[in-house]
């Protein structure tokens, strides 16, 4: 089923518009696969029914992701801590805007840009300390992190997994990053958008707010169907916020600017958390092994390195050994990746590896080429 090749120049979208034709597109975070049917027949159900009133979040569809939830990371939550939100970077700006002028906020790098617009969208100081390599995957700096804890710093800014590199922090660094957070009293914003690409076996998705009483009151945890089920353009996101005071300060930070999710966003929502389990453990074995196919091509190239990728569909490629701007390099043999820079991780490239294993092994040809083409 994920073989198939589908013509997505034909329909307006981000990834296959941003570049010429004769680019392969590999960056932006969605992948080329048609959406579960179950999402796709509950869709044209609801368009049939053809009355498109206003539509709040149903108690069926909280229900279901309360059971989602509980069934793959282990946490029960409570239909009362959902906020329901068009997206988790609006989320991320919400939560910014929390803050008083005067505080600042804490994340980690390279990351997904967002982490670092939402806190200057707000007007806030931000501070991202790098991830350091440890047993070959990229993982905190906890001394690092500790160091940079300004007095005016109120809120850490994690991404679990991690985006870019695929990290899935364990317990252990999950509760050792929680002892900082609360020595200094931070709020933490959880974004767990990834949560359900584990490609690692061993790994296990662990929400912060799920390792105690604490932590789930100084945390809000950002969750999201749009990356498990690629319905990333229906715009439905929900934050969990388990603390009654903090949920109203979100909410009230939101200020009537959010309109709430659209009803066919809701409607894939509730049918994907509801039938799509089949169709996500069929994704991830494709992924799995579209990743052995990165790994392998990296391996080929002493110049180019992959730590462990444990989560997501996008391989962070560390390209400094190569002494030329690997995204241009790239580009210039047809293959549009994300820039290494836009993550504050210059000298690397982002690939996108969600998309038939045909596509992915031209892109890999087009970079193999591009490689033989440029001298040590
Ligand atoms: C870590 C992370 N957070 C958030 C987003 C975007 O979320 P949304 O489309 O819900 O705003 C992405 C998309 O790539 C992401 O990788």
């Amino acid at each position: 089923m994920f073989d198939t090749l589908i013509d997505r120049r034909s329909v307006s979208n981000e990834k296959w518009s941003r570049y010429p034709e004769a680019v392969l597109p590999a960056w932006v975070a969605d992948m080329d696969f048609k959406a579960p049917q179950c999402v796709i027949d509950a869709l044209h159900e609801r368009v049939e029914h053809g009355v498109f009133g206003y539509t709040g979040v149903s108690q069926d569809l909280l229900d279901v992701a309360c059971a989602f939830i509980q069934k793959h990371y282990n946490w029960h939550v409570n239909p009362e801590w959902f906020v329901f939100v068009s997206g988790v970077v609006p989320s991320m700006n919400v939560t910014c805007k929390m803050l008083e002028p005067s505080q600042s906020v804490l994340t980690t790098s390279p990351i997904y840009p967002h982490f670092f617009k939402a806190p200057k969208m707000m007007n806030k100081e931000v501070t991202a300390v790098p991830l350091v390599e440890k047993e070959g995957r990229w993982t905190f700096d906890f001394e690092a992190l500790k160091r940079a804890i300004s007095p005016t710093c109120k809120l850490f800014l994690l991404c679990n997994p991690y985006n870019p590199g695929g990290t899935v922090f364990t317990k252990e660094e999950l509760t050792h990053l929680g002892e900082i957070v609360k020595t200094h009293n931070l709020l933490i914003c959880s974004d767990e958008i990834h949560a359900d690409l584990l490609l690692d076996p061993k790994a296990r998705h662990i929400p912060i707010a799920s390792l105690d009483e604490d932590l789930a009151h100084r945390t809000i945890t950002l969750m999201a169907p749009s990356k498990t089920f690629n319905i990333a353009g229906l715009n439905c996101s929900f934050a969990i916020i388990p603390d009654a005071a903090l949920r109203r300060r979100f909410q009230a930070s939101m200020g009537g600017l959010n309109g709430g999710v659209n009803l066919l966003g809701l409607t894939a929502a509730k049918a994907a958390y509801e039938g799509g389990e089949a169709w996500l453990e069929a994704l991830r074995f494709y992924l799995k092994e579209n990743l052995l196919l990165v790994q392998a091509f990296v391996a080929k190239h002493p110049r180019l390195k992959l730590l462990d990728q444990q989560a997501t569909f996008l391989a962070w490629i560390d390209c400094r050994d190569l002494g030329v701007n690997p995204y241009e390099l790239f580009l210039s043999h047809g293959v549009g990746l994300s820039n290494g820079k836009d993550f504050l991780g210059e000298g690397f490239v982002r690939l996108n590896f969600g998309c038939p294993r045909q596509t992915l092994k031209e892109i890999l040809e087009r970079m193999d080429t591009a490689l033989l083409r440029t001298p040590n």
